[in-house]
């Protein structure tokens, strides 16, 4: 039981309000939660490929477009992004920014500028229902 209990991890995304965004820790990494807004999912959508470093569309790095979840770790060399404190820099692209070095994500986690070779990864997940997300 100990070792199912870490390998993954169960959310409750109910009190997490449309803009917010949450962190919570799964397998000792930061775990970004997203309830993006439809203008976030509105702006990740209209991106085309060949304007990505690591070209992917949002409709394959989402299960439900309103909830985006990824492994908050930069791709560079580990930092963790900022953006997701309110108020906290975004990057030109409405996603996270990395300070070390200026990576810049997209409101689909998508590396858009700045050395960062990747998009942020995505963890395994599923939603259990409409208000549980089961990561790991
Ligand atoms: Fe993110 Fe260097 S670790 S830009």
């Amino acid at each position: 039981a100990d070792t199912l209990a870490l390998s993954s991890v169960e959310v409750d995304i109910a009190p997490i309000a449309v803009g917010q965004r949450v962190t919570v820790k799964w397998r000792g990494k930061p775990i970004f939660i997203d309830h993006r807004t439809a203008k976030e999912i509105a702006e990740a959508r209209a991106v085309k490929l060949a304007d990505l470093r690591d070209p992917a569309l949002d409709k394959d790095r989402v299960k439900k477009q309103e909830w985006l979840i990824v492994i908050g770790i930069c791709t560079h060399l580990g930092c963790i992004p900022k953006g997701q404190k309110p108020g906290a820099p975004r990057g030109a692209y409405g996603g996270w920014y990395c300070a070390c070095h200026g990576s810049q994500y997209d409101t689909a986690g998508r590396i858009r500028k700045g050395p960062a070779p990747e998009n942020l990864w995505l963890p395994e997940y599923k939603f259990v229902n409409d208000h549980t997300v089961k990561i790991g």
